[in-house]
């Protein structure tokens, strides 16, 4: 089995992470070069070791191949919630626009009401709050995520991630979880929720 095929790579880092109001540069610079680049080479570093790892003695107790299994889903959730959330950042906050800001205020009766709500997602998340579509009922919902692989909803879309890990946070606010939140909502790029609704949908269309 070819090693390079399933090697991974971190995408290029935004400079405009780096002017955002509300946000220093070493919060931005350690998040994504030490914890996000971090969860890509440990993917990497699994999927080497999984390669020769005993599927015989495969046990849900405990067993290597168990223990390599639980990683690469954790590692690789790490590294796809982590591009969504660099990606939906770095821009000036405001609105969504088009078809989006008509769904968000249709599903949550506004968009005041759907911030108001994913924001308390936010206080209430212990890793992720989350704005999926579902297409189960057809409707927008914000889920929270407990840790990078408990709380995703099966077969729903992300379109907006915001980190709550303490990591995401603690140098430049502490404890103040809450000032980071709406310094986030500030700093949103809804271009890239936009792009992710448009993508969803018109692969709807020709479904
Ligand atoms: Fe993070």
């Amino acid at each position: 089995m070819s090693t390079s095929s399933r090697t991974i790579n971190p995408i290029p880092f935004n400079p405009r992470l780096l002017s955002m109001p509300g946000f220093s540069e070493r919060q931005i610079l350690e998040h994504f070069n030490v914890l996000y680049k971090g969860y890509v080479n440990k993917v990497n570093e699994i999927r080497e070791k999984l390669q020769f790892a005993n599927r015989q003695e495969a046990n849900a107790t405990y067993s290597e191949y168990r223990g390599l299994k639980k990683g690469e889903t954790y590692a690789m959730d790490g590294v796809i919630l982590h591009e969504l959330y660099f990606e939906n950042l770095g821009g000036t906050g405001g609105l969504p626009r088009g078809n989006l800001l008509y769904r968000l205020e249709e599903d949550f009766g506004s968009i005041h009401s759907w911030r108001h709500d994913f924001m308390a997602a936010g206080m209430a998340a212990r890793g992720w709050a989350i704005l999926t579509f579902d297409p189960r009922d057809g409707r927008l919902h914000n889920y929270l995520l407990d840790a990078h692989d408990h709380g995703l909803v099966a077969n729903t879309t992300a379109l907006l991630i915001l980190d709550v890990y303490e990591h995401a946070y603690f140098i430049d606010y502490g404890t103040r979880r809450a000032d980071y939140i709406t310094a986030f909502m500030q700093n949103v790029d809804w271009t890239a929720a936009e792009r992710r609704w448009e993508k969803l949908t018109t692969q709807q269309d020709h479904s």
